[in-house]
This record gives structure tokens, sequence and C-alpha cells, in this order.
């Protein structure tokens, strides 16, 4: 296979998922860890809160598609790019999670995704160019951060919204997994400063998606 075609390959590949990801396509593998749990009457005020988290849990979704793609198509080795793209896989799953948990609470996703999309490609792929050891420690930077939102999340949902706990509760134990296994692939821990501006961002991306 020639050069040139793995690249155009790669770029069709890049933007079925960006289109999939946008227009909320993306299925999952796994059902829903909520499907079978009551639906409880939930005040307007709380509808409306809860909403707003799983807006920005849907949006953090689609910026980790977007990183694990972006670093995906500039991965050196073919064994770190699968493994990407198996964790891109797993978090398909949470984002139709999310998706169809918004669709319940009569609420729709961010109309920023495309914009967030776009940018966390950027800094996946930038974060691949500096080669796979940092890579990999990117990805354990951006679960851990992840795991902490979903954390905060969980205090504030009332304990009434089993659905919505139990997504989180799911989300929450696969991202940590995730975070492990980059590191156990060869990933280096980011330095505490690195995290911190990480943090700065998704603070940007949670106060703007919890809105629109
Ligand atoms: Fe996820
Ligand atoms: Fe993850």
């Amino acid at each position: 296979m020639s050069k040139t075609y793995d690249v155009t390959e790669k770029l069709i590949l890049g933007v079925d998922m960006f289109l999939k990801t946008i227009f909320n396509t993306q299925k999952a593998r796994r059902p829903s860890p909520g499907v079978d749990l009551e639906e409880i009457e939930l005040s307007e005020e709380d509808r409306r809160d809860i909403a707003g988290l799983m807006r920005v849990n849907h949006t953090g979704e689609v910026c980790a598609q977007a990183l694990y793609d972006g670093q995906a198509f500039v991965a050196e080795k073919q064994e770190i790019r699968e493994s990407l793209i198996k964790a891109a896989e797993e978090e398909q799953d949470h984002l139709a999670w999310c998706y169809e948990r918004l669709d319940q609470l009569s609420a729709a996703p961010s109309v920023l995704n495309p914009f967030f999309y776009l940018s966390s490609f950027a800094v996946g792929a930038l974060a691949g160019k500096f080669g796979d050891t940092l890579s990999l420690g990117f990805v354990e930077a951006t679960e851990a951060q992840v795991v902490k939102h979903l954390e905060d999340h969980l205090d504030r949902i009332p304990e009434e919204d089993l659905k919505s706990r139990a997504i989180l509760g799911q989300m929450v134990e696969d991202e940590a997994k995730h975070g492990d296994h980059a590191i156990e692939m060869g990933g280096q821990e980011f330095p505490e400063f690195v995290k911190k501006g990480m943090s700065l961002l998704s603070k940007i991306m949670t106060e703007t998606t919890y809105r629109v």
C-alpha cells in the first residue's frame, strides 16, 4: 500500500468520524447502564441542571473522541494506533449513552460540539507529534481530568436520578481503566503544571456547554 493511499484512507476515516460524532450517529456497543432503571419525576429546576451536566459530559466525550482520533492520526507505532482506536470505540458508548440521556431529559447536545471536536483533534494530533510516550501520558492526564469531572457531577445529581447516575458511574470506571492502560502502554505521567493548564481549558468547556 502506498504512503499517499494510507494518508488518504486516514483522512476519509477522520472525516467519517467527525461527521458521526457531530451528528450523533455513533452506535453504542454496550446497552446504556441506565436502561432498566426507573425514571423519576424531576422538578423543572433539577431537570435543567441535570441536562446541563449531561450536556457537558456529552461534549467531554466529543472531545475524548477527537483527542483519540487526532492522536491515532499521527501515532508512530501501529500497536499504539490500534490501542487508541480501541479506546475511541469505548468512548463511543459514552457518547451514545449521554446523547440518549439528554434526549430523555428533553435536552439537546451543545451547539459548540463541532468547534470542540476540531480543537481537540488538533490538540490530540499535536500531542501525538511529540511521540508515543508523551501522547500516552496525555491520555492519562485527560482521563484523570474526566474522572474528576464525573465525580463532581455525581455529587450534584440527585440520588433518585438512577439513570443518569448509572451512566456516569460506568463512565468513571471505564475512564480510569483507559488512563491506567495508557500508562501500561508506556505513557509518561504529565507534570503537575501541564495538568493545571488542561484543567483551565476544560473549565472553559464545562462553563460554556452547561448552557449551550
Ligand atoms: Fe469517555
Ligand atoms: Fe476514556
